[in-house]
């Protein structure tokens, strides 16, 4: 008998604990369902107040439907929404991503656009929805995703096109951004021949760990930038590290080039085109002013600045781009081992008389050129001596003539 109300009495324990934990489980049968949501919120014309403005709050389950989170309840991101009874508390905290997502949320939270927000409330600072959107969230491989490859430079040009409210209340280093990416080589791979593994906003910038370029720890740091490229670019970058700017053991403290100093981070251009070609001595002038300078003064860099001016030999014609080497170099492009082949790209006959002709020439250099400096004083101070003796001779010849042609009239007279 004993046993028997025992067993009973734990039979009711067992259906009373049971029925305990069913309040207690999440998304028990009186919470609100999504159908139930719905009902509600798929009327086009429900609105609400919020601060100050009317807000529509109709949500559109089709297209949720098709989404990554379709499988996710409502309240799984609308938490206080996770009520009993059909009315849920208004209003209600923002959806928080990071619940679920949180090491991209820790990545985010010390980015440039996350401490914006947590540092001074900036309001046009993007949170993840407004990357991602509220509820058309796809994975980044989909071709109607916000973050696809070819819609991502929309998705940020949202606030980085010139002109935006956001740019126009920010002080920032980059103007025409979008613009000039557009027109980039880059850009043009992507929106021209819809090329996605070209370089778009978030390869050069990451998507959660965007920082401004001051920062150490930024992709598009200038410490950084040749890894960045190196994603891509690899073989350059092994040839680059290879040469004299991009050597590791570089001892000198002068500042070397990285990539963006020959290519600009947005206007990349293609390598061969025209505007790139004309504008490389002065890009390279911008550390080396004399050789620039000097080059200018020669047949190559005087034809540069006429029309088909591109042709001629610009400085990586003859030194090569990401494999410079000093002259004594065995790999340097103008080495004696290889200067006649380096002419050879464009004057087939040379040979080696013809690679005497100089390069940097200049009558300013005693030490590097003593025959030009020589020779030019020379012809100078001859110049300048017979200008100096007719002229005296025409000044000292003047009052002569009149005189003569005085005497000349008196005579007629
Ligand atoms: C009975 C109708 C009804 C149901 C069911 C309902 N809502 Fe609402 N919801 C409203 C109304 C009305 C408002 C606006 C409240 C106001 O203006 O006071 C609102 C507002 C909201 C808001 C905006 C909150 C804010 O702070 O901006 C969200 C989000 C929301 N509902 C989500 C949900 C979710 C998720 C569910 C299901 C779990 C749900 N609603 C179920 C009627 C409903
Ligand atoms: C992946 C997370 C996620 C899921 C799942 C989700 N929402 Fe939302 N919802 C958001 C975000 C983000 C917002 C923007 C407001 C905010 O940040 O709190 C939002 C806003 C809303 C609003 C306010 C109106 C608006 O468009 O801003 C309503 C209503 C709403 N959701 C209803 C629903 C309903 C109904 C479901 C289920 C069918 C649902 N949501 C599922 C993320 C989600
Ligand atoms: C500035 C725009 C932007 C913001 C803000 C942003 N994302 Fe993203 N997110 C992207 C882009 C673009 C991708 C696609 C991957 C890429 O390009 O590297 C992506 C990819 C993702 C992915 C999938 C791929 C992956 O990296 O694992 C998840 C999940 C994600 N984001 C969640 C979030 C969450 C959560 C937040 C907020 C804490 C957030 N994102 C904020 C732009 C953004
Ligand atoms: C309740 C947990 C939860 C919340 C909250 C949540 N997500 Fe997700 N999210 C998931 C799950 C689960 C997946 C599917 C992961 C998978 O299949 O790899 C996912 C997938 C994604 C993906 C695609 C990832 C990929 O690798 O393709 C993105 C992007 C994403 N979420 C962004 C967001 C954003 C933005 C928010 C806030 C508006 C958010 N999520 C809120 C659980 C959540
Ligand atoms: C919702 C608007 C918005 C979107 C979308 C957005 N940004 Fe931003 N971004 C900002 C704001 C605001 C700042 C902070 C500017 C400041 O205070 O310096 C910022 C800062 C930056 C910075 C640091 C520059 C600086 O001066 O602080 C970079 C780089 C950047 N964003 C790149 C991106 C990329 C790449 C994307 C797309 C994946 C993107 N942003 C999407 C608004 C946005
Ligand atoms: C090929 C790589 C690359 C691509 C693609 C790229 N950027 Fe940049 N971006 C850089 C580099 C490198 C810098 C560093 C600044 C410089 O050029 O001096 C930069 C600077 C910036 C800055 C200013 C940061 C600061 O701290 O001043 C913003 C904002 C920015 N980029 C946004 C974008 C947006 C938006 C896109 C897409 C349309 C984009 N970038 C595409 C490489 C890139
Ligand atoms: C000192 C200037 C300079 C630096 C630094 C530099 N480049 Fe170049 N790059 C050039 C020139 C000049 C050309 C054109 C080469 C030619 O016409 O032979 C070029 C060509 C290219 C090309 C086109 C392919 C080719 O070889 O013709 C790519 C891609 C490229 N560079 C990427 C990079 C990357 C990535 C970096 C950083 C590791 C970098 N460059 C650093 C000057 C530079
Ligand atoms: C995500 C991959 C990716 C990254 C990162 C990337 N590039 Fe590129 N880049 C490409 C592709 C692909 C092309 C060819 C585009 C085309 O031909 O339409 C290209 C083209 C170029 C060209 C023109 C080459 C030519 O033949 O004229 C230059 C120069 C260049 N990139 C420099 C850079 C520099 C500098 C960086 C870093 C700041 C960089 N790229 C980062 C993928 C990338
Ligand atoms: C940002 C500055 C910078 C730019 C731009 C630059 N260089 Fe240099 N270059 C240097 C520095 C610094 C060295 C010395 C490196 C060392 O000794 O480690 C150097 C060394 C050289 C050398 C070897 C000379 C020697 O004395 O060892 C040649 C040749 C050269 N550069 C040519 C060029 C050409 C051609 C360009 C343009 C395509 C160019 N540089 C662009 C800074 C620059
Ligand atoms: C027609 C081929 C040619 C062109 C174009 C050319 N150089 Fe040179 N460069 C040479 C030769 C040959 C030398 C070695 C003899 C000399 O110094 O005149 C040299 C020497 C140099 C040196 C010293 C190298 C060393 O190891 O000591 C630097 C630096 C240099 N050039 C930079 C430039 C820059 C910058 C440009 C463009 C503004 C340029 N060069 C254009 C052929 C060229
Ligand atoms: C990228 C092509 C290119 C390279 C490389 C090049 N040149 Fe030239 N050079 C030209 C062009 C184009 C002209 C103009 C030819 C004309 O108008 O007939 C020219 C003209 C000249 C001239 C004057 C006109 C003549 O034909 O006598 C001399 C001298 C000369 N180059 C020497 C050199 C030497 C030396 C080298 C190697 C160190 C060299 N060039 C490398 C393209 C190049």
């Amino acid at each position: 008998m004993d046993n028997i109300t025992k067993y009973l009495s734990r039979i009711v324990l067992f259906f009373f604990a049971l029925f305990a934990v069913s309040f207690l489980l999440p998304g028990n049968s009186l919470a609100l369902t999504n159908d139930e949501c719905i009902e509600c919120h798929s009327d086009e014309d429900l609105t609400t107040e919020k601060n100050g403005e009317t807000v529509s709050l109709f949500m559109d389950i089709e297209i949720f439907k098709g989404t990554i989170h379709a499988d996710n309840g409502c309240v799984s991101c609308h938490e206080e929404a996770d009520v009993a009874g059909d009315e849920h508390p208004f209003p209600m905290s923002p959806v928080n991503c990071e619940n679920c997502h949180d090491e991209i949320g820790e990545i985010y939270q010390n980015s440039a656009h996350g401490l914006s927000i947590s540092d001074h409330n900036d309001k046009m600072a993007p949170r993840c929805k407004d990357c991602h959107t509220k509820h058309n969230i796809l994975p980044p491989t989909n071709k109607e995703a916000s973050t696809y490859p070819l819609n991502i430079p929309f998705t940020c040009g949202r606030c980085h096109r010139e002109g935006t409210e956001m740019t126009k209340s920010h002080d920032l280093n980059q103007h025409n951004i979008i613009e000039n990416y557009s027109m980039s080589i880059h850009g043009k791979g992507l929106f021209v021949d819809g090329l996605i593994v070209t370089a778009v906003c978030t390869s050069c910038h990451t998507a959660h760990n965007v920082q401004k370029a001051s920062n150490p720890d930024s992709t598009v740091n200038r410490d950084n930038i040749v890894d960045t490229c190196n994603q891509c670019h690899v073989g350059i970058v092994d040839q680059f590290k290879l040469s004299v700017h991009g050597n590791p053991d570089s001892t000198t403290d002068k500042k070397r080039p990285i990539c963006i100093d020959c290519h600009n981070s947005h206007t990349i251009a293609q390598v061969d085109r025209k505007d790139f070609r004309l504008i490389i001595a002065d890009q390279c002038g911008n550390c080396h002013a004399h050789e620039s300078e000097t080059y200018l003064e020669t047949y190559h860099g005087r034809a540069s600045m006429l029309w088909g001016g591109e042709k001629t030999a610009k400085c990586s014609d003859c030194h090569g781009s990401h494999n410079i080497m000093p002259i004594k170099s065995e790999k340097s492009m103008i080495n004696a081992v290889n200067i006649v082949e380096t002419c050879a790209k464009c004057h087939p006959n040379a040979n080696q008389s013809f690679t005497t002709y100089l390069t940097h020439a200049t009558h300013n250099d005693r030490e590097k050129y003593p025959y030009l400096f020589y020779t030019f004083w020379a012809m100078t101070g001859l110049l300048v001596g017979t200008f100096a003796f007719f002229g005296l001779h025409t000044i000292l010849w003047v009052p002569r003539a009149l005189i003569e042609k005085f005497k000349e009239i008196t005579a007629k007279k």
